[in-house]
């Protein structure tokens, strides 16, 4: 009715272009329109940290009753999030962390985590050295600088394990060839990408030299989708991927606790898990089950809407018709 209030969420994301960020907005977007009172609004700030700046600013200026953010990084938005925060906004953070302890609820799996379970598939599999190339993402965002800690961690702790050598995302196109090409020295058997897409472009780059079978990799994601990890998992181009859940419903669920005035967790953490050809499958069917239910709600609320349109227009003709 006219009465309800309509509560204004905001989502700014760092990242557009990939699609784990879209399914973190799709998720949101969901959801979201699961609740009558609540108009979600994403703001695409492209990896522009100036922009993040200026969408949390509007935010904080238009009223809006939640803000979530996933950062890019972890220092430049600390004023603008305190800021909200001393002003009473609820500000929620997804995946990326900040450096400040003024927000109301993080919710994202822990990175350290991530990298640990990286490590220890590899140890699993018990080869009497194991080699590793590790490629981490470009940014010094906190699952950057965690996914490299927990790895670490647990190859310091295992004989077998050593990590040959470390270069970032953007080097890899220039750096690999030459590393592989030099594989005689150091021969590599494992890459530890730190996503599911830089692991794959690694694995073209093996291809290209005829060395993408007598190299493992594992990236981080999992995420459902032609080409994506589960699918180069199961068509073997990877090794296993590392479940990297975006948190896109959850921080919405958090959201409208927030706002019904339930209590929340300060920290909500989500699972990760490896996957391998073990469980593959299963992944892959309970994903495109949800889809599937994603998508009836979505035709449901359509034709819902649909039919509220008629009635509208109905009663406004029963208006004329009875001259109110
Ligand atoms: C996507 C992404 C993911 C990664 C996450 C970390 O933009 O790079 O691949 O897991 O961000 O924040």
């Amino acid at each position: 009715d006219n009465e309800t209030k309509l509560y204004k969420i905001g989502f700014s994301q760092c990242i557009s272009k990939d699609d784990w960020r879209k399914a973190m907005d799709h998720e949101m977007q969901v959801e979201a329109s699961l609740h009558t009172d609540i108009n979600l609004t994403v703001f695409q700030a492209n990896e522009n940290i100036e922009l993040q700046k200026k969408h949390i600013e509007f935010m904080i200026n238009n009223g809006f009753d939640v803000i979530v953010i996933s950062p890019l990084r972890p220092e430049p938005l600390v004023p603008l999030v305190e800021k909200a925060y001393d002003k009473g906004i609820p500000v929620i953070i997804v995946d990326r962390k900040i450096n400040s302890e003024k927000f109301t609820a993080f919710v994202g799996a822990n990175n350290i985590d991530v990298g640990r379970n990286a490590a220890n598939y590899i140890a699993s599999l018990n080869e009497k050295k194991a080699n590793i190339l590790e490629i981490k993402g470009s940014d010094n965002s906190s699952p950057v600088i965690e996914r490299h800690l927990g790895f670490h961690k647990i190859v310091k702790s295992e004989a077998s394990l050593s990590v040959v050598r470390s270069v970032k995302d953007e080097e890899i196109e220039q750096r690999m060839p030459q590393i592989l090409d030099s594989l005689s020295v150091k021969p590599i058997n494992f890459v530890f990408a730190f996503n599911d897409d830089i692991a794959y472009n690694a694995w073209k780059i093996a291809k290209s030299k005829g060395l993408e079978k007598t190299i493992k990799f594992i990236g981080v994601d999992g995420l459902n989708g032609s080409n994506n990890g589960i699918d180069l998992v199961q068509n073997g181009v990877l090794s296993a991927t590392i479940l990297y859940p975006t948190g896109g419903h959850e921080a919405i669920k958090i959201a409208m606790k927030i706002l019904r005035n339930e209590n929340v967790p300060k920290n909500n953490k989500l699972n990760t898990t490896i996957i391998d050809y073990r469980n593959a499958e299963i992944m892959k069917n309970q994903y495109d089950r949800i889809n599937k239910h994603q998508n009836d709600i979505e035709i449901q609320q359509d034709r819902i809407k649909k039919q509220e349109q008629t009635y509208s227009t109905q009663s406004n003709i029963l208006k004329v018709l009875l001259g109110l």
